[in-house]
């Protein structure tokens, strides 16, 4: 499909890709045990859940005054999303509160660049990406849940915008044409992608050479207590999933990208209350002594413009 060729309203980007599918973490201490169609499977169900979650999140913020909330995980307690509002492009029926960055800012657009927002939810990121590549430029948004896109494209509607477009399609197979993007974005979604290899090689797929991505997302500084793994994503709705940093910088290496760098890091800390609720004193005792951070990351990478070198 060609970038800017639009996609059919409801289509789906390849048999089996809008099908059903938790998280990699949980995906990765199975593998072991699992044959490889196995893991497939429990990655289908895991899938399924987190579109159940954005499903009703999109169907929620249909239906109240107060936006989505919650997270990457719909935690009720925090989230982490930063301030939109006031951002050139700001829709704010499209800022459901779901990021943990603002990738941006950090992408270096420029106009008439071509993007494409992984995991765009309601539009947010994508519309302020059409605000910096301007009408000369194009913006796809990918998601894979149907109420996520019918929201964005509502908001789309409603701006007018024909240089920005949403598409129903899975991040392990993105539904835009090879070497097509200027820049790729996402935002607090990598971390629910159980197979963030996939996920990678299909950023460096679709970008073309000397193309880059600028990606928001939590990360772990190691790994983090299965006891602790529940309390902190009460918390932050988005820790289930995530890969420790060191993991996720090698898989962006993995795929073939260059110069990567965390250009943005904050530490998200747990409330000692929120502990002392949800954990034994022997098991707060473990997670103080463990020192494991949980980040909230900006990570840029470029795919090479020749050769291309993939390890
Ligand atoms: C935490 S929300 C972030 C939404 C948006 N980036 C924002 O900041 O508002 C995660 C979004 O990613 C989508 N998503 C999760 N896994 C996906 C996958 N494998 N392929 C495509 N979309 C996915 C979800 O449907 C949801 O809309």
């Amino acid at each position: 499909m060609k970038f800017f060729e639009k996609q059919k309203e409801g289509a789906c980007c390849e048999p089996g890709c809008c099908g059903a599918v938790e998280t990699q973490a949980q995906t990765e201490s199975l593998k072991e045990s699992q044959t490889e169609s196995e893991t497939e499977i429990e990655s289908e169900r895991l899938k399924a859940q987190v579109r159940e979650k954005y499903a009703s999140i999109a169907v929620q913020a249909e239906t109240s005054c107060c936006g989505g909330g919650g997270g990457c995980g719909m935690a009720e307690v925090t989230t982490f999303s930063e301030e939109y509002s006031g951002m050139d492009g700001y829709v704010a029926d499209a800022d459901l509160h779901l990021g943990c960055g603002v990738p941006t800012d950090l992408a270096r657009l420029r106009a008439g660049d071509a993007v494409v927002d992984l995991g765009s939810g309601a539009g947010n990121d994508a519309f302020v990406a059409r605000a910096l590549v301007g009408e000369a430029g194009r913006v796809i948004g990918v998601d894979m849940t149907p109420q996520m896109v019918a929201k964005a494209r509502a908001n789309n509607r409603k701006m007018g915008y024909a240089n920005v477009e949403f598409r129903l399609g899975e991040i392990e197979h993105v539904p835009v044409e090879s070497g097509s993007a200027d820049v790729v974005l996402s935002n607090c979604v990598l971390n629910l992608v159980p197979d963030k290899d996939r996920a990678f090689a299909e950023m460096f797929r679709i970008l073309k050479p000397g193309g880059h991505f600028s990606v928001s997302d939590i990360v772990l500084s190691a790994p983090l207590p299965d006891f602790a793994r529940k309390a902190a994503e009460l918390y932050t709705g988005c820790v289930s999933g995530a890969q420790e940093k060191s993991g996720y910088l090698e898989t962006a290496r993995r795929a073939g990208f260059q110069g990567i760098r965390v250009d943005r890091e904050r530490e998200i800390n747990l409330p000692d209350s929120l502990l002392e609720e949800n954990l034994t004193p022997d098991q707060r005792a473990e997670f103080r002594a463990s020192g494991v951070k949980i980040l909230s990351i900006n990570l840029f990478g470029e795919r090479p413009a020749f050769p291309e070198t993939r390890k």
